[in-house]
């Protein structure tokens, strides 16, 4: 790690030497030509605007000629260079500066993240660049520079490593030459520090960066965390009399579509999985089992169903809704049926075969 301001002379040095200057915005210090570079600038890349900028400045030549024009032109002329809230943004903030500023813009960091369009980074920028103001950018690419140089771990989307990249960004601030470190930093994310292969033979700061000693400059900054998948439930009605099984022809849109599975119950209802088996399919049940739960992950949500094993009498079978049909249970596995429920069906005749109690009821005459 460095110390003392060592990062951001190495970094001003280095712009001096192998920094952009040639850019459009650059050799002004009119707040608007630059207000209007970094709004465009912002998520897009330096080639793709600068056609953008010209053409913006051709026909507005300064913030009151944005305000006066109608939304629709202004929106004309942004057209292809995405993120469309930002023309509208434009727009208002031209407007703004005109009716509450006089038509200039205010002259500090804080008075500019004040207007439409303009967050902390853009308008350190501005200030930076138009006032020479000591004032810190924290954009996308400095965020990447700041991360592995530093060796910031987490997820620079998080609160907490945004706040930490704010801090160091502050404390890295030089006392002078803020303009050379500004676009310096700029200059360096976008064509050193990048983010596959950075060209660390190149960067004038990689004898201090964590992440190019340790070799972790594809590691960091760090990549989002997978968010956790949400969890559906479902109760399944497991209803068996001694050779089959009641499976429902799901609908032919949604999670297995078409295919057999178990009737469902919604989650809270399965303390109830007998009178629903009984209103429902006219089946008299015996006995009811909760059995172990089932997990099935699918691409965007897991599945948790809970099996209520509804042991029924022969006889009271009503399809009394058509998609519903008995199955013998040696022969389930031949259907089209979800992996889940033939995994889950495979189990269950292994560990409930014909209940011995239940034969004897139905047929006195056997001994077994
Ligand atoms: N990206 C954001 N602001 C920039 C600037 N002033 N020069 C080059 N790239 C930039």
């Amino acid at each position: 790690m460095t110390t003392g301001h060592a990062f951001a002379a190495g970094i001003v040095r280095w712009q001096a030497q192998f920094g952009r200057h040639d850019l459009p915005w650059q050799g002004t210090r009119d707040p608007y030509r630059i207000w209007l570079s970094e709004v465009m600038l912002q998520q897009t890349q330096v080639r793709t605007v600068i056609p953008y900028y010209l053409r913006f400045l051709d026909c507005f030549p300064d913030v009151a000629a944005i305000a006066a024009a109608p939304l629709e032109r202004v929106m004309e002329l942004w057209s292809g260079l995405g993120y469309y809230s930002r023309a509208r943004n434009l727009h208002r903030c031209a407007q703004s500066v005109v009716r509450q500023h006089g038509g200039r813009f205010p002259g500090s960091a804080a008075a500019l993240a004040e207007l439409p369009g303009i967050g902390p980074s853009t308008a350190a920028a501005i200030a930076a660049f138009a006032f020479g103001e000591r004032s810190a950018i924290l954009d996308g690419n400095v965020k990447r520079v700041l991360c592995r140089h530093f060796g910031v771990a987490g997820w620079p989307g998080e609160r907490r490593v945004e706040q930490m990249l704010w801090a160091i960004a502050q404390r890295e601030l030089p006392e002078r030459d803020i303009e050379r470190y500004t676009q310096g930093l700029m200059d360096l994310g976008a064509q050193t520090c990048v983010r596959s292969r950075p060209r660390c033979d190149s960067c004038p700061v990689a004898a201090s960066c964590v992440a190019r000693i340790e070799g972790r400059q594809a590691l960091l900054p760090m990549a989002r965390p997978p968010r956790a998948t949400p969890v559906r439930e479902a109760g399944w009605l497991v209803i068996l009399d001694q050779d089959s099984v009641l499976l429902e022809r799901r609908p032919p849109t949604g999670i297995w579509g078409g295919l057999l599975s178990f009737p469902e119950v919604a989650p809270g209802e399965r303390e109830r999985a007998a009178e629903a088996a009984v209103a429902r399919f006219g089946v008299t049940p015996w006995r009811v089992t909760a059995l172990a739960p089932v997990h099935h992950a699918f691409t965007h949500f897991r599945l948790i169903a809970h099996p209520m094993l509804i042991e029924v009498g022969r006889g009271g079978v009503l399809a009394t809704e058509s998609q519903t049909i008995w199955v013998a249970r040696a022969t389930a596995g031949q259907q089209a049926l979800p992996q889940p429920v033939r995994g889950f069906l495979e189990q269950l005749s292994l560990s409930v075969g014909p209940d011995p109690a239940l034969r004897k009821r139905r047929d006195p005459t056997d001994g077994g």
